[in-house]
């Protein structure tokens, strides 16, 4: 039997990742928005595409969850972002009251879904959704560790003029200025990048990558970025539909792991049918695990932040 994969918010991440699940046959594809005629309409789009494109996905679109019960994943990237005059707080509350209706309404539907969250502030939006949907932590997962690490291996790949394929690296902690990219764990062909550029070249990859999401506001002006988020949410539905036990940075549910409770941080974890089936912790420096709590406090607080205004 086909799979389903549900994704809320047929805006730019949404809609991209619609398309790259259908072109990859993961399974049949919902979208679901609250502008009328928005999600039907991209879906149209994307079935007529497929004659041309090859594959035999089902994509409908709706206002509604009908079409979405019984899906083996939901991706939510329902929200707005942050306008002129909007506090942090504000952005909070208003994206934290939306991930809170839209979990209800397709956890409803789809008991026994996988949640990928997408939305920012993201490891916040984890916990709106791990609470809301009294789900096990192993079935609510935060997308944001890939599309970090996968900015930090394209600007890697392109210093060193080799395959992006060659580079692995890894990105701990919040989705936000605080995130932990680790170079001591980031390498080509095997070989650590630190013995092959200078120091001074590698901080500035650090620096590139912890700047990525505001490097391309800065060119867009008027969104953000969203064919590299979609591939990256597409990456961890694809390991999970596949079962293919992989081992990517992923925005968890810790409860001791690093010696962080309570918190959605971006730590390595093993994704297969299950969810998340394990949550990898790796020898750090003091000086990494330092950054590393310092990071899971700055979305401490925005939980905080969340309890006091009562959203
Ligand atoms: P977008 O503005 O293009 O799309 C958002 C869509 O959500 C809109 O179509 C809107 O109508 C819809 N929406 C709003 N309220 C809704 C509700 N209650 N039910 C259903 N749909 C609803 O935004 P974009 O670029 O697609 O980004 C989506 C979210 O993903 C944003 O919060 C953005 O900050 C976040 N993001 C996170 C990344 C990450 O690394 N975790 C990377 C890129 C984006
Ligand atoms: C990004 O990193 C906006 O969180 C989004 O591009």
């Amino acid at each position: 039997m086909k799979a389903k994969v549900t994704v809320i918010g047929a805006g730019n991440v949404g809609a991209t990742a619609a398309q790259r699940l259908a072109e990859k046959e993961l399974g049949d594809v919902v979208l679901v928005d609250i502008l009328e005629g928005v999600p039907q309409g991209k879906a149209l789009d994307l079935q007529e595409a497929a004659p041309i494109e090859g594959h035999d996905a089902r994509v409908v679109g709706g206002n509604d969850y009908e079409a979405s019960a019984g899906s083996d994943i939901v991706i939510i990237t329902a929200g707005i972002p942050r306008r002129p005059g909007m506090s942090r707080d504000d952005l909070l509350t208003t994206n934290a009251r939306i991930i809170r209706d839209v979990t209800q309404k397709a956890v409803q539907r789809s008991p026994g879904a996988i949640l990928i969250v997408v939305s920012n502030p993201l490891d916040a939006m984890c916990h709106v959704a791990l609470k809301t949907s009294g789900f096990p932590r192993h079935r609510v997962i935060g997308m944001a560790g890939v599309l970090d690490a996968a900015r930090f291996r394209a600007f890697a790949a392109l210093e060193l003029d080799c395959s992006v394929e060659s580079v692995s690296a890894l990105v701990l902690g919040g989705h936000g200025d605080t995130m932990v990219p680790l170079p001591r764990y980031c390498t080509v062909a095997g070989i650590p990048i630190t013995e092959l550029l200078p120091e001074v070249r590698v901080r500035a990859i650090v620096e590139r990558t912890r700047n990525g999401g505001a490097e391309i506001v800065n060119l867009l002006k008027t969104g953000s970025a969203f064919y590299a988020p979609a591939s990256a949410a597409v990456e961890m539905a694809e390991a999970i539909l596949k079962d293919k036990k992989k081992i990517l940075p992923c925005s968890a549910y810790l409860e001791g792991e690093y010696g962080i409770r309570g918190l959605f941080v971006g730590v390595p974890v093993k994704l297969g049918a299950a969810g998340i089936e394990r949550v990898i912790e790796i020898p750090l420096l003091p000086e990494e695990r330092e950054a590393l709590h310092r990071s899971a406090a700055a979305v401490g607080d925005l939980v905080a932040a969340l309890g006091r205004l009562s959203f």
